[in-house]
């Protein structure tokens, strides 16, 4: 199984809560801030999948998928830009927004996780069953939990971070086909937001589902270059550089 150790758990806190202060500002970042203390303990130790061949089904694997398709988000956007995509209709801040919260909801509820351990040994050995789904929170989908979540505290969004947060999951998610798949040009999604995150989060669970298959202990923070776009994401381009390295 993949494991985290206590210190690569707490410095992986760490990194996302610098990353946020330093890409978001003002009456947004205070509420950000105060959804980030409130679920502090929670969310540090949080799985970012039940199942271990899924994906980083170990405590602190939420932490470590969002870094790391927030990590992945940024490299993405500028391949596409390097090879002629349309890539100046929407920023690096709205991008890192959806990054970081597509996967709020499986942080669980104000007062409940949404993964809990598994209490039968034959299913976690022979199945990998690591987690179970938490019978006592009222169903929803993952990504309806971050928005309701994000609400909860008072935090904006830009229709395009709505719209990147929402389809992050792709066709995985059968609700968003309807964006996904338009027969008029009306329709169709008007940035290439939603398919850059779900391509970073696509490569980002794979990475971890291998990194468990062979059996990987010494993860390390990913590296990222960066390049400055505009003087609105300066914030976050420098957020980058401070946290992974030039
Ligand atoms: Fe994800």
């Amino acid at each position: 199984m993949k494991e985290l150790t206590p210190q690569q758990i707490q410095e992986n806190w760490e990194k996302l809560r610098s990353l946020i202060n330093e890409t978001f500002a003002g009456k947004r970042l205070d509420d950000l801030n105060k959804m980030y203390d409130y679920f502090e303990e929670r969310m540090m130790l949080a799985p970012a999948s039940g199942k271990e061949h899924f994906h980083n089904a170990h405590p602190g694997g939420y932490v470590e998928h969002v870094l790391h398709i927030t990590d992945l988000v940024v490299q993405i956007y500028d391949l596409w830009g390097r090879n002629g995509a349309t890539i100046d209709n929407f920023d690096k801040e709205e991008l890192i927004f959806a990054a970081l919260h597509h996967d709020l909801g499986k942080v669980g509820d104000l007062s409940e996780d949404y993964y809990t351990p598994n209490d039968s040994d034959w299913h976690r050995k022979n199945q990998g069953l690591i987690y179970k789904h938490n019978s006592n929170l009222k169903y929803m989908t993952v990504t309806d939990r971050a928005l309701w979540l994000l609400q909860h505290f008072g935090v904006p969004m830009t229709e395009n971070e709505y719209l990147g947060l929402k389809l992050t999951d792709g066709m995985y998610e059968e609700a968003n086909k309807s964006y996904y798949v338009s027969y008029s040009k009306d329709r169709q999604l008007k940035t290439n937001i939603a398919y850059i995150l779900h391509q970073a989060d696509m490569m980002a669970s794979k990475i971890e589902n291998d990194q468990w298959a062979r059996g990987d202990h010494d993860i390390k923070a990913p590296k990222v270059e960066l390049k400055e776009k505009s003087e609105q994401s300066a914030a976050a381009n420098q957020a980058f550089k401070d946290l992974f390295g030039e």
